[in-house]
């Protein structure tokens, strides 16, 4: 289940700025070559991926959960001139794919991209995030924001895709699932976290996004 329905995104999608030819070109080469190429976040969550970071102009964004670089790419629409994304990946295999398009995009000096297990690789960047795209294994996802909410701005914003999790979040939590239960937990901890100001935006799979107040 996607929000809004298929026919309501496509004409969204039709009245908002379209993807540059290089997102397009890898959009169509993650469908043509790689494993669950649904995974990408695609035209319209790309768009509004872009928007968010021209409205933030971040500096520093981190990004967890690569996959093959379109969410990254649009995230740096909006940076500083000066500005970094770190972008993290469990998946080696897709390195050369994502180094040949962050290339294609003009970002190769802009996004420092590394290969390997988040969880190990988030503690040891030393820098001060405007903004965090979270959307790596579902089940690590408080882990993540506990580990970076400290070296996230006061004002600035955590992002967590698939919140919604195609609606399953809805079931009853006796039946949920370990990655809809993670979820459900995120979603749930977040909100009660005093420390920030929630938006659960019903696109696509549910982005939610946590505006650091302290
Ligand atoms: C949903 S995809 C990311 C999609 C991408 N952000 C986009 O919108 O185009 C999730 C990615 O998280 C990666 N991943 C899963 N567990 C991870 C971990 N522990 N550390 C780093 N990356 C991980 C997977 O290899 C996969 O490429």
């Amino acid at each position: 289940m996607n929000f809004p329905d298929e026919t309501i995104s496509k004409y969204s999608e039709s009245l908002s700025q379209g993807e540059t030819a290089v997102l397009a070109e890898l959009n169509r080469e993650t469908y043509a070559k790689v494993l669950m190429p649904q995974m990408l976040s695609g035209g319209l969550q790309g768009r509004i991926l872009a928007m968010f970071s021209k409205m933030i102009q971040p500096a520093r964004i981190l990004e967890i959960g690569t996959f093959t670089g379109y969410s990254g790419i649009c995230l740096c629409e909006g940076l500083k001139e000066s500005g970094k994304l770190y972008t993290i990946d469990i998946n080696e295999e897709l390195e050369d794919m994502v180094r040949t398009f962050f290339k294609k995009a003009g970002l190769e000096n802009q996004i420092d991209y590394r290969i390997g297990n988040a969880i190990d690789i988030v503690p040891t960047l030393n820098e001060e995030f405007d903004l965090v795209f979270i959307d790596a294994d579902k089940n690590n996802y408080l882990n993540y924001y506990n580990l970076i909410f400290d070296r996230v701005k006061k004002g600035g914003y955590i992002i967590a895709d698939n919140v919604l999790w195609s609606g399953k979040i809805l079931d009853a939590q006796e039946d949920m699932d370990a990655d809809t239960k993670a979820l459900y937990d995120y979603a749930h901890k977040v909100k009660a976290d005093v420390r920030v100001e929630t938006l659960l935006l019903p696109v696509r799979d549910g982005m939610m996004i946590a505006r650091k107040i302290v």
